[in-house]
Parts: C-alpha cells; structure tokens; sequence
C-alpha cells in the first residue's frame, strides 16, 4: 500500500445468485485524486459505488477506507463520506433550502453551524438564488446540484458519486464539474461515474474501465490511450461492447 492510499479495494465480488456482478476488483484510491468509474450499462458500476458507500454489502473481498472496512466499520466511516445517488432523492414539495435542512438535522448539525454549512453548500453548486423555491420547480440540473450540496453538508473527506451530471444542462453541468475540481483543492477525494467521456478525460486523475463486472485498465488518459493504442476512450469502450 502506498503512502497516499486513502482506499484499498480488495479482492471485491458481487454476485445475485448465479450472476457476478463484480469480480474479483482490486486497487487503490489515493487521497485528493479524483477517480472515475467508466463502462457500459451494466458494468457494475452502481454496485461498485454502493458497495464503497456502505449501502450494500460484497460477496467476498472488502473495501478498506483509511484502514476501516466498509463491511465492519461502516458507521465510522459513513461520517466521513457523502453520496450523490443514480436516482434522486429529494422532498420535491420543499424548497432547497428546507431539503438542505432536514438533513442538516439527520448529519445533527444545528444553530449556526447547521446555518453555515447550508449556505457552503448552496454556493459550492450554485443555488443560492433559488434556494426558497420548491424543489418540484428546480429543473433537472438543480435537483442534481441539490443532491451534491446535501451530500457536502457534514464535510465529509471523501465524496462518491454516480452520474452526477446526467440529463444536466451545459450551464449545471459546468457548476457541478466546477464544484468537484474546487472539493478536490480542499484536498477531498472524488470518486464518480458518467457515462460523458469527455468530462471523465477533462476532470479525472485516472480513470477506472470497467467491463462486465471487471476491472479491464486503470491510469491517466494518456497511459489508457497507450495502453489500448488508441486516441479516444471511446473507441476503447466500443471495443469493449464488441467483444
Ligand atoms: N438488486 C439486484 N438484483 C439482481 N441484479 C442486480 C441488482 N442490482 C444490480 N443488478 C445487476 O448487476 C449488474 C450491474 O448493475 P449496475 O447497476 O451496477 O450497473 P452500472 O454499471 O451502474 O450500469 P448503468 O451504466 O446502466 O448505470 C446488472 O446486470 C444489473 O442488472
Ligand atoms: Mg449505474
């Protein structure tokens, strides 16, 4: 393990009886890096995410954050993590800022802390203007920065999150990729998956390529556009999807 190892997959699988979803991951995350997961519908991506989120738990192997396993210490390490889910998940008939609220209350911040920390979080995603408005009248792209100002609330270290910016227009979609570049400055760590290439080459440290529940590559664009001996990540995937 290196110095700056701040998650260690080891020897993950998923399976639902007969079918392995995961199989067998293994790698590192380093600490400040951001990590994109990238593959085809049905990679296991999701499962993966959930898995280092301690919503769901492996068929065999482990994940290790800071030397704490997410099977047996998840409530240690659940403080110190946010999670942006695939789906929404918001109180569409409350405004942003009585969403940003309640959860506030389930992190148990309170009093000026819980003040504060509500409005960080509005202006890391840009939703201070429409933080009263109820939520069932924010567009897709402002329930998505919602979601990731919910999940910025406890400062946690570590920040995952799967399709951030999917269906969001090109002006959230900067906000949220702002957003992510600037946690990465305050020294957290991002992990996230998208289906936008152009996005995973513009923002990641390394790219993960993940294929039928295995891991086929991990590195910089440039190692993965040597590796495959191809100039696009996305020839490399349509590779993939011929196989
Ligand atoms: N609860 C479950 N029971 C059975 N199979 C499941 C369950 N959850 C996921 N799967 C299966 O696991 C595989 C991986 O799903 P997952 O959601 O992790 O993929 P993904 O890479 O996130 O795909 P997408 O890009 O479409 O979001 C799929 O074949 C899916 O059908
Ligand atoms: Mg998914």
């Amino acid at each position: 393990m290196g110095m700056q190892d701040l998650i260690e997959v080891k020897g993950l699988s998923k399976k639902y009886g007969k079918l392995t979803v995961l199989d067998r991951l293994s790698f590192t995350i380093q600490k400040a890096e951001i990590f994109g997961l990238l593959g085809p519908n049905g990679a296991g991506k999701s499962t993966f995410i959930s898995i280092l989120a301690t919503l769901c738990r492996p068929t065999d192997g482990d994940i290790l954050i800071n030397g704490l396993s997410v099977t047996k210490q998840s409530d240690k390490i659940k403080k110190n993590l946010g999670f942006v889910p695939q789906e929404i998940a918001l109180y569409p008939m409350l405004s942003g800022i009585d969403n940003l609220n309640f959860w506030a209350g389930i992190y148990g911040l309170s009093g000026g802390i819980k003040k504060e920390r509500i409005q960080q979080a509005l202006s890391v995603v840009r939703l201070e203007d429409r933080a009263k408005d109820r939520v069932d009248n924010y567009s897709g792209g402002m329930k998505r920065r919602l979601n990731i100002a919910v999940a910025l609330l406890h400062h946690p270290d570590i920040l995952i999150m799967d399709e951030p910016t999917v269906g969001v227009d090109i002006q959230s979609r900067k906000y949220i990729m702002d957003a992510i570049k600037a946690l990465k400055k305050e020294g957290k760590t991002i992990i996230f998956t998208s289906h936008y290439i152009d996005e995973m080459e513009n923002l990641c440290d390394r790219i993960a390529l993940i294929d039928k529940g295995s891991i086929k590559s991990i590195g910089t664009v440039g190692e993965l556009q040597r590796i495959y001996g191809r100039e696009k990540i996305e020839e490399i995937l349509l590779d993939f999807l011929r196989d």
